[in-house]
């Protein structure tokens, strides 16, 4: 679904039950799915990891962050917040789901001095002007559709002190991937797969809310070799398994990767790993591949792999952060930003984009950026800040002083013009 189909508020609402869902299962492999999904120890190291890492980009950068107060933004259960809060002074972790802000909560080791907020706002209003020495947001915008990105990072740099630094993460592109050749009779015959499942292949039972796992074999029955560049994945659906009708939402963003190029006749091996429905019930699992921000290969006419699926839910294991679930397979959404449209909106709220580094966590269909933003003490002609109000109070608006407050400029967001998203059905 494109943002043209959500409001903000519609939108944000979408993505706050998505990461509700995965808070309340396994936040670490939502989080970041190369880490082992109940080691909590492994998992704040990593978060000291990033942030040493960030860090150290800001000081390449030619700055030096002030130690006072420190936001992080989409902070899920704190893997960042946590290294931050060793660092900084004050420490906020700002979090859309509540379930990850109530895990973040029980795993704070400064109560003094960190706090953690719902947020459920399509902006930062809860925070005045320049609330901030240091911001940063890593694997968090490119959650949130393009309309809603452009507009948080306006939010992080207004809510920066000027002389402050923002570092935050968000992809520009999908890479291209190269079209596949058509076969020697001139037709698309390379969009052919077979995809067996070699184990385990009796019906699947699955206790909610845990993944399903599944071993598969797919053969390339196409005429010319897959290429990694071609940038083909094993992707899923779920479906009712009485009405055949899709489950929404309907495909949780999984995927799996082929291990390499894949000869015309050949086969691999892959593992399959993914969200199930959070309710009880019959269901079919949709196996197909897809190559990534082109197509489906079943839209081509290859066969896709059904497996049938019974979730079942264990006495007593109500989902941890408290019962009800929506009912929904959580939806791994990814969206980038052109980098121009991020300089805009940095630039809007007074920012000026000092480095945008290459940064490979979005995965290696996109081309993602590290922005390592400051906000001036002065603006480009020399006055200084200030801060206007504009009714309702709350839309507290950065401008460069003027003689008289009457013809202060306004900054308004800028248009969202463009952006780009993974081959999500
Ligand atoms: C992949 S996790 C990253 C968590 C954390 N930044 C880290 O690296 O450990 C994405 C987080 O962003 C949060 N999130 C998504 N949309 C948000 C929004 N509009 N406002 C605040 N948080 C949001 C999700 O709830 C989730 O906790």
């Amino acid at each position: 679904m494109s943002d043209d189909h959500y409001g903000d508020a519609a939108r944000l609402e979408h993505v706050r039950s998505n990461w509700n869902e995965f808070g309340r299962r396994n936040p670490i492999s939502a989080i970041d799915s190369g880490l082992p999904t109940q080691d909590w120890d492994a998992f704040f190291a990593s978060g000291e990891r990033v942030v040493s890492g960030l860090l150290d980009r800001v000081r390449e950068a030619g700055m030096v962050p002030i130690r006072g107060a420190a936001l992080d933004f989409g902070c899920g259960v704190g893997r960042l917040t946590q290294a931050l809060a060793a660092r900084f002074e004050r420490t906020t972790g700002v979090d859309v789901a509540e379930s990850m802000i109530d895990r973040a909560r029980s795993f704070n080791r400064f109560p003094d001095r960190c706090e953690y907020v719902l947020n459920d706002s399509p902006d930062l209003s809860r925070f005045g002007n320049g609330s901030f020495d240091f911001v940063c947001s890593v694997l968090v915008l490119q959650h949130v559709g393009p309309t809603l990105a452009q507009r948080y990072v306006e939010e992080l740099v207004r809510v920066l002190r000027p002389g402050g630094v923002a570092i935050f993460q968000l992809p520009s592109a999908l890479l291209v991937a190269t079209s596949l050749p058509n076969g020697p009779d001139g037709m698309p015959s390379s969009y052919l797969a077979e995809i067996r499942l070699t184990g385990p292949e009796e019906r699947q039972v699955i206790q909610a809310p845990d993944p399903i796992a599944l071993t598969l074999t797919v053969t390339n029955q196409g005429s010319t070799v897959w290429l990694p560049g071609h940038q083909i994945r094993v992707g899923k659906r779920w479906l009712y398994a009485d009405n055949g009708r899709v489950v929404e939402p309907e495909d949780d963003g999984t995927r799996v990767a082929l291990p390499g190029a894949v000869e015309a006749g050949a086969s691999v091996e892959v593992v399959l790993v993914a969200a199930t429905p959070s309710r009880p019930g019959e269901y079919l699992l949709e196996v197909d591949l897809v190559q990534e921000g082109v197509t489906w290969f079943g839209d081509h006419g290859s066969p896709t792999l059904l497996v049938e699926c019974k979730v079942v839910e264990i006495e007593g294991s109500a989902l941890e952060s408290g019962g009800q679930t929506a009912g929904i397979v959580p939806r791994m959404e990814m969206d980038g930003v052109p980098r121009e449209l991020v300089s805009e909106s940095v630039a809007a709220a007074g920012g000026v984009v000092v480095a945008a580094l290459d940064d490979h966590s979005a995965g290696p269909e996109w081309q993602s950026y590290l922005y390592v933003v400051k906000k001036p003490r002065r603006t480009s002609d020399g006055r200084r800040w200030r801060w206007l109000r504009r009714q309702p109070a709350s839309e507290k608006v950065l401008a460069p002083a003027m003689s008289s407050a009457g013809d202060a400029p306004v900054l308004q967001p800028p248009p969202a013009r463009n952006s780009v998203r993974r081959c999500l059905r």
